[in-house]
C-alpha cells in the first residue's frame, strides 16, 4: 500500500476480523440555501437525524447516488449545486470511508471479562537489543518490550497505546523513540542518541490494548458525548436551547449549514425568537459514557501512562568526535519528516533533519516577519503561537475589535514594520464551559477562501482537540474540507506558506472517553495521511511533546516557542509534502 510509509510510526497494529463502518454525514435533508450562521428552521423528524436513518425526503428533490459499497444514499439535489460539488461530495465520503477502514485496520478489536487479562505495565519487561558500556552520539538504543497482562501470562496481541522516550534530566533533554508492534505482545523501541551525557529510558503504557479498543469502538457511537447550550438575545430577552450535531427532539430545529462542505449545526429552536438570534455558545460533558464498567476501570488515572519498570541503569554517550547535531542541510521549506524530527536539549528544540540557522535575536524574527500576513487558524494551541509570539515583538500592539473573552479573535499589528497577525477560532465543534460568541464563528475552509495569498501571507492551522469526543469520520470529513481549501489557495497562490501543526498530548487525568490522547493520535495519523500529498509543512507537536513529557493540552512556553520559532524566523521544516519534495527535487 502506498500509503503505508506515513504510518510507519505506529504504535498500534493489530488486526482482528472485519468492521462495518457507518459513515455519519451531518448534512441533512435541507438544501435551503443559506448563510451558515444565520440559521433556518425545520421540523425535526421523529427519528434519529442521521444519515443512516435518513429517508429521502419527499419536499426535496433527491436521487439515491451508488456509493462503492452497493448501497445508496440520498443527496440534495438543488438547481444551486453544480454536479461538481455534488461529485465533490462523493468523492469526499469515499475518501473517509477509506481513511476510517485503513485506521480501523490499525486498531485491536478484542473484548475482555477478566481485568487480569489486561497488559499489565507492572508485570511488562524491558530489554535492550544492542547493551554496551558506552554508546556514541548517532548510534542507535535498541530496546524490546515484551508484554505481560496482570496474571503474569504473555500478551500475544498487540495494539497497546505506548509512549517511548529517552531524557537526561539534568540537560533538560529528551527525545521520543520509534515504536514498532510485532502484533504478538512484543514490542521493539529505536532511540537515536542524539547528545552526549547520562541518558534514561522511559516506556509509558498510556492504554492496554483492551483500552484501546474500547475506546476506539465508544468513539464511533456517538455525537451525545458533549452538548452545547445555546442563548439566544432578542432585544433584551435572553433564552437558551440545547445545541449539537445530532438532534432527535421531535421539536421545530434552527439549522446552521455550510451546504457547500456539508457540515451542520442544530440547535432546538425557542419558540418565537429567529434563529439568528443565537449569539452564543458553551459546552458540557454529557453524563453519558458508552464504555462498560470494566473497560472504564481500565481507564482510570492510576492506570494511565503507567511506566514500564526495567532494571537496566543510565546509558553512557560519548561524543565519538560526532558533533551533537549531525545535520548539515538548512532548512527549508517542503522537506519531508522525519522521526524523531527533533530533540530537546538545555530546554530548547532542535530539528533533527536540517540544521536551523540561529536566529534568535528580536531583530532577526522582525526582519523575517517585516510585512507579513499571518493567520492562525484554529484551537488554542495555535493561539499560544501568537501568544509566544506576542510576548516577544513588543512592537505588536493588539487591536481592541469589541470583543471580550479568551475564544475571541485576536488581531496584532506593527503598522512600523507592516506586520498583522491574527488568530481565529475555527467552527463548530468548540468545546468550552464558558460562554463564547458564535457571531465571528465559521468554517477554517471558508476563512481560507476569502484569503487571496502571496508569497508574504502564512496561514497556521491547528484542528483535533475540540474533535477527539466526537466520532472521527466527523474530524476526517473537516479535515479534507481544509485539505480542499488549502488546495484552492495553493492553487490561486502557490507561494503562500501553510503550517498544519499537528496535535500535542494533553493531560492524563481528563476524561478518558472524551479526551484521551489515544484520540488525539489517531487524528494526527489521519492528518499526516491527508496532507501528505499537499506542499504544506507539518510541525510534528506529538513528537516534541512527547519528547518534552509536558503531558499539558496548553504546553509551557519554552515548548511552544520551539514549534513557533522555525516559522517565525522564516524556517519551516516538516513539511509532509511527499511530492513537494519529489518536485523540488526534480
Ligand atoms: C486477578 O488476580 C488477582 C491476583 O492474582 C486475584 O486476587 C483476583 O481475584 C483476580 N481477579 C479475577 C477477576 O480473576
Ligand atoms: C513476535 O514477533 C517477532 C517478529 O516476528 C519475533 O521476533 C518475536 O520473537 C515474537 N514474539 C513472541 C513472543 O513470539
Ligand atoms: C533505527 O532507526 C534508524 C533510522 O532512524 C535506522 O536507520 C536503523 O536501521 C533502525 N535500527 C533498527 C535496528 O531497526
Ligand atoms: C443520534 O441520536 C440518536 C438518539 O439519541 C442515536 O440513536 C443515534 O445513534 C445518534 N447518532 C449518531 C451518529 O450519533
Ligand atoms: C422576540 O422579538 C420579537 C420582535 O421584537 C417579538 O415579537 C417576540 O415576542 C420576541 N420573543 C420573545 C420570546 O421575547
Ligand atoms: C563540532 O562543532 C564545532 C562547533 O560547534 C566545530 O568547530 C567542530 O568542527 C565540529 N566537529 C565535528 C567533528 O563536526
Ligand atoms: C512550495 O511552497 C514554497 C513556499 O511557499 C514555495 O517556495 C515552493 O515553490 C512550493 N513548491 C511547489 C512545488 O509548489
Amino acid at each position: 500500500m502506498p500509503v503505508m510509509s506515513s504510518w510507519k510510526h505506529l504504535v498500534i497494529g493489530f488486526v482482528l476480523g472485519a468492521v462495518t463502518i457507518n459513515i455519519y454525514i451531518p448534512f441533512r435533508k435541507s438544501c435551503e440555501s443559506v448563510s451558515q450562521m444565520e440559521g433556518t428552521t425545520r421540523q425535526a423528524a421523529s427519528e434519529p437525524l442521521t444519515a443512516d436513518t435518513l429517508k429521502c425526503s419527499q419536499s426535496f428533490k433527491t436521487k439515491p447516488v451508488p456509493v462503492s459499497d452497493g448501497s445508496s444514499r440520498c443527496l440534495p439535489l438543488e438547481d444551486g449545486l453544480s454536479d461538481q460539488i455534488r461529485m465533490g461530495w462523493i468523492k469526499k465520503r469515499k475518501e473517509t470511508k477509506e481513511i476510517l477502514a485503513k485506521l480501523d485496520h490499525l486498531m485491536p478489536h478484542v473484548t475482555f471479562s477478566d481485568i487480569n487479562k489486561t497488559t499489565s505495565a507492572k508485570n511488562s519487561k524491558v530489554t535492550i537489543l544492542n547493551p554496551k558500556d558506552s554508546y556514541c552520539v548517532g548510534d542507535h538504543l535498541m530496546v524490546q518490550l515484551d508484554l505481560y497482562d496482570h496474571s503474569g501470562n504473555r500478551k500475544n496481541y498487540g495494539g497497546d497505546f505506548l509512549r517511548a522516550r529517552i531524557y537526561s534530566s539534568s540537560l533538560k533533554a529528551g527525545a521520543s523513540g520509534n515504536i514498532k508492534d510485532f502484533g504478538n505482545g512484543t514490542y521493539q523501541v529505536n532511540f537515536t542518541l542524539i547528545w552526549e551525557g547520562d541518558v534514561r529510558v522511559s516506556i509509558l503504557l498510556i492504554h492496554p490494548s483492551e483500552g484501546v479498543s474500547a475506546l476506539w469502538a465508544a468513539r464511533k457511537k456517538g455525537y451525545d458525548k458533549i452538548a452545547f447550550t445555546g442563548k439566544f438575545l432578542n432585544g433584551t430577552s435572553e433564552s437558551t436551547a440545547e445545541c449539537g450535531f445530532n438532534m432527535t427532539r421531535n421539536a421545530e430545529l434552527c439549522e446552521f449549514l455550510d451546504e457547500r462542505d456539508q457540515e451542520a449545526f442544530y440547535c432546538l429552536k425557542p419558540k418565537h425568537i429567529p434563529c439568528g438570534a443565537l449569539v452564543q455558545l458553551k459546552s458540557y460533558n454529557k453524563p453519558i459514557s458508552y464504555l462498560t464498567d470494566l473497560e472504564r476501570s481500565l481507564l482510570e488515572r492510576s492506570n494511565i501512562g503507567v511506566e514500564i519498570p526495567h532494571r537496566f541503569e543510565e546509558i553512557h554517550v560519548l561524543q565519538c568526535g560526532g558533533n551533537q547535531t549531525k545535520a548539515s542541510e538548512k532548512c527549508k521549506f517542503g522537506m519531508s519528516p522525519q522521526f524523531p524530527s527533533g530533540f530537546l536539549w538545555q530546554n530548547q528544540w532542535y530539528p533533527l533533519f536540517c540544521n536551523m540557522s540561529p536566529f534568535n535575536t528580536l531583530e532577526q524574527i522582525q526582519t523575517c516577519l517585516k510585512g507579513k500576513l499571518v493567520y492562525f487558524m484554529g484551537d488554542s494551541t495555535v493561539r499560544q503561537w501568537m501568544e509566544s509570539l506576542k510576548t516577544r515583538l513588543t512592537s505588536l500592539v493588539y487591536l481592541n475589535i469589541h470583543n471580550s473573552g479568551k475564544p475571541q479573535k485576536f488581531i496584532a499589528v506593527d503598522t512600523a514594520k507592516d506586520i498583522q497577525i491574527q488568530w481565529k477560532k475555527h467552527g463548530h465543534p468548540f468545546i468550552g464551559s464558558h460562554e463564547y460568541s458564535i457571531k465571528d464563528h465559521s468554517y477554517i475552509a471558508r476563512d481560507m477562501d476569502t484569503i487571496s495569498g502571496d508569497k508574504d501571507t502564512a496561514v497556521v492551522i491547528s484542528l483535533g482537540q475540540h474533535f477527539r469526543p466526537f466520532p472521527v469520520e466527523f474530524f476526517i470529513q473537516r479535515a479534507i474540507n481544509v485539505r480542499q481549501a488549502v488546495q484552492r489557495l495553493l492553487l490561486r497562490s502557490p507561494s503562500t506558506r501553510v503550517l498544519i501543526k499537528g496535535e500535542n498530548t494533553r493531560e492524563m487525568d481528563t476524561d478518558q472517553e472524551r479526551f484521551s490522547d489515544f484520540h488525539g493520535y489517531v487524528q494526527n495519523l489521519a492528518t499526516k495521511e491527508l496532507f501528505q500529498d499537499l506542499n504544506v509543512s507539518f510541525i510534528d507537536a506529538w513528537d516534541m511533546t512527547v519528547a518534552c513529557n509536558t503531558q499539558k493540552v496548553h504546553p509551557p512556553d519554552f515548548v511552544v516557542w520551539s514549534a513557533a520559532l522555525p516559522f517565525a524566523s522564516g524556517q519551516t521544516p516538516a513539511a509532509t509534502g511527499k511530492k513537494a519534495e519529489r518536485e523540488i527535487q526534480s
